[in-house]
């Protein structure tokens, strides 16, 4: 059992947290996954381990000047040495599903211009088994913003259609290697967030920037983004072919892909600023969605954007429709939307063409969307989970939804100790509200099918490194120690009252 990191006063609050779910259990359907999400770069570590190729993110962290605290992945929080302990705290969570991405650089160093790396495939294998030995279903994503080095050197990834045979590739091995066990496939993780800030704003490798952001140059094209996004939808739709047409039959899984998606609230009940939600929208969530499931881009991109959108032809946008099984949601925020098309936003704030004119703002007349917390792009504001839910369940029509991550963030200051860290009521509070309003949007017909809280472990956050905290488990990163924090206690108890039926 989890030992108990809380004070007295933490455990009445927790009573009073309840178990979120307004004591109504069948709020979640049968099966209901309930998991914690990872990814390989921030979890792994063993960046050179057992013939492992360098990948975009191992060479952008060890560049100068791209993490904040100087960090890097090279060892990550060792899930690659410590995936066993790991899989024990899975076990005390009772937890049934785990979210969790392959490193493409492990499975082939090269992509596929060299050799499929054993070991890597062994590594995988071993820890796909000990899931299932402890009853924990693998859900699986193939790339979570990492891909070998190599790929990027030879023709510049995204921005090249060859990115589409080494994506299907992969895919392949993956599918053949794993798919007798995996039964839930994810192709992309935030491909939106992957392009803006790897494409326009420079944050991300490869460092492309179109958009004034930081230190960034700027000078590349802004049709990059949108060249790079057409490169990924086409890769996930020949990745759901192979699937469909080589695998799906013998195994008998299935196959989305992970957008994030925030709530956009328009900031006044005008015409204009419920335009430019809805553009929001579009130009992020729906960007990636419409031509998976319609075979086009959002209308509203089309027009506004023109002939900076590439065009699919009729072939590709038969193989698009339809081409996922669910769709999986990473929901944290919400944001206030203002037109900027029809009405001049103050100069600076808003987007710019290619970004569909709308400005975000977190205020209404001063008050906030909701409680902003440390980190500076997450505000508090559960309704958002329904809302966007419902936004979903409307456009695609109530196609099979999974929340794959949903977290709350913790900034680590100077002073700040263990202590602090592990009695985090605040994010079991947020936990709790999300859960009401995503059982409140399942009550009212929407069909959802699983959630993985965002995270079980504090690990790498990107170009913020070590310096934002988003587990359920205290990370020590000089010993790498794990600790349950309040939070881990909460979803346990949690779950165990959700009853979920089989
Ligand atoms: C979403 C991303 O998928 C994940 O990699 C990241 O760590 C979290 N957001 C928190 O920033």
């Amino acid at each position: 059992l989890l030992p108990l990191p809380v004070s007295p006063e933490l455990l009445t609050l927790k009573q009073s947290l309840g178990n979120g779910n307004n004591n109504n259990p069948s709020s979640f359907p049968p099966n209901f996954l309930f998991g914690t999400a990872s990814s390989a770069y921030q979890y792994e570590g063993g960046y050179l381990s057992d013939g492992k190729g360098l990948n975009n993110w191992d060479v952008y962290t060890h560049r100068p000047g791209k993490v904040i605290d100087g960090s890097n992945g090279d060892v990550a929080v060792d899930h690659y040495h410590r995936y066993l302990e790991d899989i024990d705290l899975m076990e005390s969570l009772g937890v049934n599903s785990y979210r969790f991405s392959i490193s493409w650089a492990r499975i082939l160093p090269k992509g596929r211009f060299g050799y499929v790396n054993v070991a890597g495939i062994d590594f995988y294998n071993n820890l796909i088994d000990a899931l299932l030995l402890k009853g924990i279903k693998p859900f699986v994503t193939l790339t979570h913003i990492d891909l070998p080095q190599e790929i990027e050197d030879r023709y510049g990834s995204w921005l090249s259609p060859e990115s589409q045979l080494d994506f299907a590739y992969f895919a392949d091995i993956c599918f053949k290697s794993f798919g007798d066990r995996v039964k839930y496939w994810v192709t992309f993780n935030e491909p939106n967030f992957q392009v803006k800030f790897g494409y326009r704003e420079g944050t991300f490798p490869p460092s492309r920037c179109s958009f004034p952001f930081g230190n960034c140059t700027c000078g590349d094209s802004e049709k990059e983004p949108f060249i790079a996004a057409h490169n990924i939808v086409l890769s996930h739709a020949a990745a759901v072919h192979i699937y469909r047409s080589k695998y799906e039959a013998k195994q008998g899984g299935s196959i989305g892909i992970v957008i994030n998606a925030a709530w956009f609230e328009p900031i006044s009940s005008s015409m204009a600023d419920k335009l430019a939600a809805e553009r929001a929208q579009c130009f992020t969530t729906n960007w990636f969605l419409d031509p998976i499931v319609f075979g086009r881009y959002p209308p509203e991109m089309q027009s506004i954007l023109g002939s900076i959108l590439p065009e699919f032809s009729k072939t590709e946008k038969e193989m698009l429709k339809k081409g996922l099984d669910f769709i999986g949601i990473n929901h944290y925020s919400s944001y206030y939307v203002q037109d900027c098309m029809f009405t001049a936003c103050e100069p600076g704030t808003g987007t710019s063409k290619t970004e569909g004119f709308w400005a975000q703002s977190y205020q209404k007349n001063g008050i906030p969307i909701g409680e902003p917390i440390d980190v500076d792009w997450l505000y508090v504001y559960p309704g958002g989970m329904e809302k966007i839910i419902t936004y979903v369940k409307k456009r695609f029509n109530n196609t099979p939804m999974i929340i794959t991550e949903n977290g709350y963030g913790e900034v680590t200051k100077a002073n700040s100790t263990i202590e602090d860290s592990l009695q985090d009521v605040n994010r079991a509070k947020y936990m709790a509200g999300y859960l009401d309003s995503l059982s409140t949007a399942i009550r009212k017909g929407a069909d959802v099918r699983g959630y993985f809280a965002w995270s079980l472990l504090d690990n790498f956050d990107w170009e913020y490194g070590f310096t934002r905290r988003f587990g359920l488990h205290h990370v020590d990163f000089k010993t790498l120690k794990r600790t349950p924090k309040f939070s881990a206690t909460w979803y346990k108890n949690f779950i165990a009252e959700s009853k979920i039926p089989d």
